[in-house]
């Protein structure tokens, strides 16, 4: 059997690929495989055990129902993060405002993570893939204070890594740190993650477009003409793209990621600024893209060049191969 490499073998022998202490870089990604692994024997088991499946009864702060897996995902990277002193605080999508820790550690740490604790909370309970996404970056204010408002409000081009892990038929964490794309993969019996996909890069082109179509109506004209031209016999391929659309964004973008495609979420007038969060779930995964060698916009700027205003901010998002997103803009 092929000698595998597993995450912290892969770490020490790309030292150089990381841009900031090494030893914090691998110390926080543990604290992130700690709670991966957690979080996902409690979704595999989730149809088992009655305090893991269905509705917690409650909205998040943007009137969202929460379920409970979305909790418990939470609460297992806050406290992982917590507990791991190397992060001074967090902003996550279940929480109404940001967290500062108290401890001296925190305090005394450089880093400040953003994350989406579970994204596609409405597939959960049909066993579709679900994952989460994270963001991290330096902080601004001064080491030994409390982080602050403006350390989670930083454009996403200050990202030091992103990164997600994919709950699907296999456990993936991606993520870069500003030097390519590499993928791991779960050995559940070693309870290691070891490198499956190094090297990712988004084909420029591809035939997957990803969208909901239910909200076609709502559609701006320049998308409804791009979704007539993925439809069509006009495009690259001559015949029509496939659509594909699973409704966890994490998904999603990932097969699009290693096959080639598009996934847009416009405004539309249910969402009139765009449904998915600007820090939890755009900037990652636009670094990504771009680290692929594709692009992320919405649908004028880049993802990236946004000045976040506030920690639940909303963007609409045209993510995945390059030249497709280009199209759907209108410039190809
Ligand atoms: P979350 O589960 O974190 O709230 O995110 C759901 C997002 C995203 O994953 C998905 O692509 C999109 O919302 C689906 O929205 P629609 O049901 O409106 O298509
Ligand atoms: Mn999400
Ligand atoms: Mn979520």
């Amino acid at each position: 059997m092929l000698k595998l490499t597993s995450l912290k073998e892969f770490i020490s022998k790309n030292r150089e690929d990381f841009p900031f202490l090494i030893e914090d870089l691998q110390n926080l990604l543990e604290n992130i495989v700690s709670a991966s692994k957690a979080l996902q024997a409690d979704i595999s088991k989730a149809g088992l055990l009655n305090h893991v499946l269905g509705a917690q009864g409650k909205q998040n702060i943007q009137g969202e129902a929460q379920q409970k897996l979305d909790l418990i995902a939470d609460n297992l990277f806050k406290n992982a993060f917590e507990q791991g002193g190397f992060v001074c605080g967090i902003a996550s999508e279940e929480n109404d405002d940001f967290v500062a820790f108290e401890s001296q550690a925190a305090k005394n740490a450089n880093y400040v993570v953003l994350f989406d604790p579970l994204d596609g909370s409405s597939n959960i309970d049909v066993n579709v893939p679900i994952g989460t996404i994270f963001s991290i970056y330096r902080r601004i204010t001064n080491v030994g204070a409390k982080a602050e408002l403006k350390d989670m409000l930083q454009p996403g081009s200050k990202q030091v890594v992103a990164g997600y892990v994919l709950f699907g038929s296999s456990t993936l964490l991606v993520f870069t740190t500003g030097n390519g794309v590499h993928g791991f993969t779960l050995d559940t019996a070693r309870g290691e993650f070891y490198l499956s996909h190094p090297h990712l890069k988004m084909p420029q082109n591809g035939r997957l477009y990803s969208v909901n179509e239910g909200n076609r109506n709502d559609f701006n004209p320049q998308l409804r003409t791009y979704l007539a031209y993925c439809q069509s016999d006009q495009n690259q391929t001559g015949k029509p793209y496939s659509g594909r659309y699973i409704g966890s964004l994490v998904a999603d973008f990932h097969r699009n990621l290693l096959k080639g495609g598009i996934y847009i979420y416009p405004a539309v007038s249910s969402a009139p600024k765009g449904r998915l969060r600007l820090l939890y779930e755009c900037n990652p995964l636009a670094f990504i893209a771009e680290q692929a060698g594709g692009l992320a916009t919405d649908g004028n700027q880049q993802i990236l060049d946004i000045e976040p205003t506030e920690l639940h901010q909303r963007a609409a998002l045209y993510i995945g191969s390059k030249e497709m997103v280009e199209k759907a803009m209108g410039l190809n």
